[in-house]
């Protein structure tokens, strides 16, 4: 709790991001993050870290409480027990790197896209993670690999998440100036879990110049509802995640997400 609050006070005193300003009194803009995220008093970033659990999945793979789930042959963490194992800066580092102060390999959990996630919205999500109260059964051992998800693994199709991290470290969506900065920002932290980190497509997905069809009511409708241009039903993974996770964005994200994807639809291809 202590440890949480001096990062907090940090935070209102210093820089949280890289590039944020050092003196306070000069007329830099922000750094970039979800809405809310800077805001100073414990509860608030607390009650921020809450919402962008959801909005970037922790409660889809993690469990609606954070109390740890089997997500296909892995088991995604307890995470009200387990935090207590490590320090803030341990537990950034594991969400940023994906290696546990163990070195435990860990798979399927995508820090590729966390690494990328500014340093407000990383102290919110950590003070979120210090406030749940340890409930549920512990944390349970992975199942062993079936044979045709060790073959992907020998094929490199599959990788544990420290290997994704380096691989999509330099890589992201295009930028598009600081107009838009905001939307890119959001994008690489949630889209590009299945779109790719250029939002180019992946096996599944289209490249999202897809959305540059889309009237802002529209992208609202697929954001909400999960439906596509006309209300086309969309294919599971895709409504589940409009409707679990980013109908929690606020409108102003949305705007942000949807005016980054129209300019980018918009660049030579
Ligand atoms: C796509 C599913 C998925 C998402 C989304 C996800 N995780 Fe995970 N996470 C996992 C899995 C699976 C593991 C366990 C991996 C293993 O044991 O190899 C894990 C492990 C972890 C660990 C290590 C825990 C330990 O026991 O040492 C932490 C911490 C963690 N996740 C936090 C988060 C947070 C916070 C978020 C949201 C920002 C998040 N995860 C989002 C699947 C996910
Ligand atoms: C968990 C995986 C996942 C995530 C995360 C995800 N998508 Fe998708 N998305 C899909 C899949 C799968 C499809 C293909 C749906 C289909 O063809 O029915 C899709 C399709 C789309 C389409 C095209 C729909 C059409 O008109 O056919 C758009 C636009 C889109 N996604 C936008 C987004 C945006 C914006 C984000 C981030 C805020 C996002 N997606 C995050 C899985 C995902």
């Amino acid at each position: 709790m202590r440890q949480w609050m001096l990062a907090t006070l940090m935070c209102a005193v210093a820089a949280c991001a890289p590039d944020s300003p050092q003196d306070s009194t000069s007329s830099e803009p922000p750094p970039i993050a979800f809405d809310g995220a800077l805001a100073q008093q414990a509860a608030a970033k607390a009650a921020h870290g809450k919402r962008i659990a959801d909005v970037l999945g922790c409660t889809g793979c993690h469990g609606k409480d954070l109390q740890g789930e089997r997500f296909h042959e892995l088991y995604a963490s307890n995470l009200t027990r387990d935090v207590a194992n490590y320090t803030d800066q341990q537990l950034e580092h594991v969400l940023r790197v994906g290696v546990p102060p163990t070195g435990r390999e860990l798979w399927g959990m995508p820090s590729e896209l966390f690494q990328h996630l500014s340093a407000p919205d990383m102290a919110a999500l950590i003070a979120h993670l210090r406030t749940l109260p340890a409930g549920g059964k512990p944390t349970q051992q992975p199942l062993p690999f079936p044979p045709e998800v060790q073959q992907m693994i020998a094929k490199g199709e599959i990788k544990p998440t420290a290997a994704t991290v380096r691989e999509a470290k330099a890589l992201g969506p295009v930028h598009l100036g600081s107009t838009y900065e905001l939307g890119r920002y959001i994008s690489r932290v949630t889209c590009a879990e299945c779109h790719g980190p250029e939002l180019k497509g992946g096996r599944e997905t289209p490249d999202l110049v897809v959305a540059g069809a889309y009237s802002r009511d529209e992208f609202e409708q697929l954001m909400v509802e999960g439906t596509g241009t006309g209300g086309r039903k969309l294919k599971p993974m895709m409504e589940g995640v409009s409707k679990g996770r980013f109908s929690k964005m606020t409108a102003g994200e949305r705007n942000a997400l949807y005016a980054y994807l129209k300019a980018r639809a918009q660049q030579p291809q």
